[in-house]
């Protein structure tokens, strides 16, 4: 994972001519209410097709507009400035501002979130949403990393919920997964997981997965609808099973010193247009997700539904297992209790 293809040298690239931009644009002086401004530099993973980038490009526009012109938002989408355990790296150390990253980076840095990681932790989008935007919950996991990584959680945006998909063939049961080396994210969690599905666990960055599974190196890999259509995965793996292991999640992450520097005024701004962001991003989720399952059937994809029960019952004892602190067992129980 640490391998430097050509794309993310470019990134690297990227990432050096920004900073040399930014060392004679001004740029820290924003926030201070003295009129100057700053354009923050967010990394993500997607197209420009995704609901993030629509959503997180908006909200630059509404913070522009509410804070007078003082802070503004450039979406680096694809990968650009670099995958996510890059671009985690560079928020922590400053040299790009915001991240979308999914919590399955950040159990890497603090176990305990890998609470909301947990299969059929969340049982909807919904509950999800208000689960880990309620600072009551949530306030002190968002904090966490401060110290450590420089990193503060905003808040987080649903990966909607994430099925499995592979080249082989329909999977109905755990049984159909045997033998298949299927993607998963970059996490201990989620590897134990496809292992218990029947599966052969291979972690990998996102944008690493299109090439190994047309090249073979993988049979499938697991993911939402949308990011099956984005990515053109269901261009070399065609069979989409819904085994509805999880509602995933993906978090906006800042760099904690440059979140300190914003006014009062500024803060109160970032902090209202980014409710309005999850907002706008959890209403496109449902119509993108639908959106997604015409156009993957249209190109030739078979969308199939599984044995819910089945997954369920080799799902099901993760938690207990991954669930090693009070801490973590609180988080387990707010979020099962809201579950409708
Ligand atoms: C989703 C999610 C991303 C994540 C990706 C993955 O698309 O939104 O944050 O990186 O899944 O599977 O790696």
């Amino acid at each position: 994972m640490s391998i430097k293809t050509p794309a993310r040298l470019g990134a690297v690239a990227v990432v050096a001519s920004l900073t040399i931009a930014a060392c004679g644009s001004g740029d820290g002086d924003a926030g201070s209410g003295g009129g100057a401004s700053k354009t923050l530099r967010l990394a993500l993973n997607q197209t420009e097709q995704h609901p993030s980038y629509i959503a997180l490009k908006n909200f630059g526009t509404r913070l522009k507009a509410s804070t007078g012109g003082r802070l503004d938002i450039q979406v680096y989408p694809n990968e650009t400035l670099g995958a996510q355990q890059e671009a985690l790296q560079l928020v922590s150390d400053g040299s790009v501002d915001l991240a979308i990253v999914s919590g399955t980076q950040l159990e890497n840095l603090n176990k305990d979130f890998s609470v909301f990681n947990l299969p059929l932790v969340f049982d909807s989008v919904e509950t999800q949403m208000k689960v880990v935007n309620d600072p009551k919950t949530v306030g002190e996991l968002y904090a966490s990393l401060e110290g450590s990584n420089k990193i503060t959680v905003v808040g987080g945006f649903t990966q909607g919920t994430r099925n499995v998909y592979s080249k082989k063939g329909p999977v109905n049961t755990p049984a159909d997964l045997a033998g298949q080396k299927i993607r998963v994210q970059e996490s201990e969690l989620h590897t134990s997981m496809i292992e218990a599905m029947g599966a052969s666990a291979t972690p990998m960055a996102f944008g690493e997965v299109y090439t190994a599974l047309q090249s073979g190196v993988l049979d499938g890999a697991e993911n939402n609808e949308v990011s099956y259509v984005t990515q053109k995965h269901f261009e070399v793996a065609k069979f989409y099973s819904r085994t509805k292991h999880l509602v995933g999640l993906d978090y906006l992450i800042v760099n904690s010193e440059l979140l300190k520097g914003f006014s009062a005024e500024d803060k109160a701004a970032f902090d209202k247009e980014w409710a309005a962001t999850y907002a706008e991003h959890t209403d496109l989720w449902g119509k993108e997700t639908d959106k997604s399952v015409a156009a993957a059937e249209a190109a030739g994809a078979k969308v199939n539904d599984v044995d819910e029960a089945a997954f369920r019952a080799v799902l099901e004892p993760l938690a207990d297992k991954f669930l090693t602190s009070d801490v973590q067992r609180k988080l387990y129980e707010t979020a099962q209790a809201a579950s409708s």
